[in-house]
């Protein structure tokens, strides 16, 4: 495709008219086996693990929007994440940032360091902090920026310029901005993963996720990745997600213009403490945030004084849902401690500043007023 902007490659790349039957919206290939021509030969497809042709426009897609040089769809953010560590082999080490998603430190701890490869947790923010974990066998640092749920921000070109001296890759789950919000690749990265179930999917209908790669040896791992452990993204949700991406960046308007809003009327309330969103001048990283992002998006979180007020507050909200995930376009909250944080235990959780007062926010596109009054009266009700 040619240099399209962000907003009409989420239209147009890999969602163009289906060349057998005019269709403008991309067919679901309900099939797991195709006809072959012959012996050995085939249409481009022959079985739906190793690929399939709306999973195809959709990874044509991803790659456009992302400006990588492939894209791979998967069953889940995790999945993508579990692909991501495929790459690695026993006696390898992984740095990866202290405060990410806690189901990624669970796969990290449960999972990948039985199979001898090793990871550091560190505060990928302070960039002397990465170049001291760095030692001769790391071969990944991978990075959440935002990070959830206390929205600090890592500098993704000075920590790529330091995992490069060091001969290994930078991986972003990119999934709280975006590719409308931010670009890693352009910034220096080499990989970028997402949890489509939230913004990209963007109506909380399904569970999926994605890995772009910047170089063709990352094309052959993750096809091989997707053929020899299996998990794919299913055609039909490949065509949920790429029905959500041609809403996306008029989406991400609306999210971050509510976010905006939203963050103004907390930081003056009484009530509120440590509101961490980007977009506030008071952030200490407004300026990185300015920098290295196109918005600050709608993610945010703050503390009340204790879980029961932070209990209360959630049993009172009206437009918003106490629920886990963000992205959708209806508005949520979540106690942090108890939901996405759950399974990293206390002392890590205080380790990382996140106390039991801790809400997170993730603010729709409805009115931004009704939202307000809203958080108005829940608050009221602490
Ligand atoms: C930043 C981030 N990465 C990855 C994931 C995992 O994605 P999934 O739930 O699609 O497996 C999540 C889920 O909340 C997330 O917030």
């Amino acid at each position: 495709m040619p240099p399209y902007k962000c907003s009409t490659l989420a239209v147009h790349a890999g969602q163009y008219p289906d060349p057998q039957t005019g269709a403008v919206n991309v067919p679901i290939y309900l099939t797991s086996t195709f006809e072959l021509t012959g012996i050995g030969t085939d249409r481009g497809w022959d079985y739906s693990r190793a690929g399939n042709p709306t999973r195809d426009r959709l990874e044509e897609a991803l790659k456009a929007l992302e400006g990588g040089y492939s894209a791979h769809a998967f069953a889940s953010g995790m999945a993508a994440i579990s692909a991501l560590v495929a790459m690695l082999h026993t006696g390898d080490h992984v740095v990866c940032s202290l405060d990410v998603y806690a189901g990624t430190v669970r796969l990290f701890e449960e999972i990948v360091k039985g199979y001898g490869i090793q990871i550091d947790y560190v505060d990928t923010s302070n960039l002397k902090a990465v170049e001291a974990a760095m030692r001769p066998n790391t071969k990944l640092v991978h990075i959440e920026t935002p990070s959830n749920p206390l929205m600090v921000l890592t500098d993704i070109a000075a920590v790529a310029k330091i995992v490069h001296a060091h001969g290994a890759e930078l991986s972003v789950d990119n999934t709280f901005m975006s590719p409308v919000l931010q670009s890693p690749l352009e910034l220096g990265a080499d990989i970028v993963v997402y949890s489509t179930t939230k913004y990209m999917n963007g109506h909380s209908d399904g569970i999926g996720g994605a890995v772009i790669g910047s170089k063709p040896e990352h094309k052959e791992r993750f096809l091989m990745v997707q053929k020899a452990a299996g998990g794919i993204m299913s055609p039909f949700e490949c065509f949920l997600v790429l029905r959500g991406l041609r809403t996306l960046p008029l989406r991400i308007r609306q999210h971050e213009e509510n976010g905006r809003a939203v963050a103004a009327y907390l930081q003056t309330h009484p009530k509120v403490s440590k509101l961490a969103y980007p977009g506030l001048k008071t952030h200490p990283q407004y300026e990185l945030a300015l920098r290295q992002q196109k918005g600050f998006g709608s993610m945010m979180s703050f503390e009340l004084k204790s879980r029961d007020e932070a209990a209360r507050f959630l049993a009172a909200l009206k437009i918003f849902t106490n629920a886990e995930s963000l992205g959708g376009v209806e508005s949520l909250a979540a106690h942090s401690a108890t939901t996405t944080h759950a399974s990293v235990s206390a002392e890590m959780r205080a380790a990382m500043g996140i106390n039991e007062g801790r809400v997170r926010l993730s603010v729709g596109i409805e009115d931004k007023e009704d939202l307000i009054a809203d958080l108005d009266q829940a608050l009221a009700a602490v």
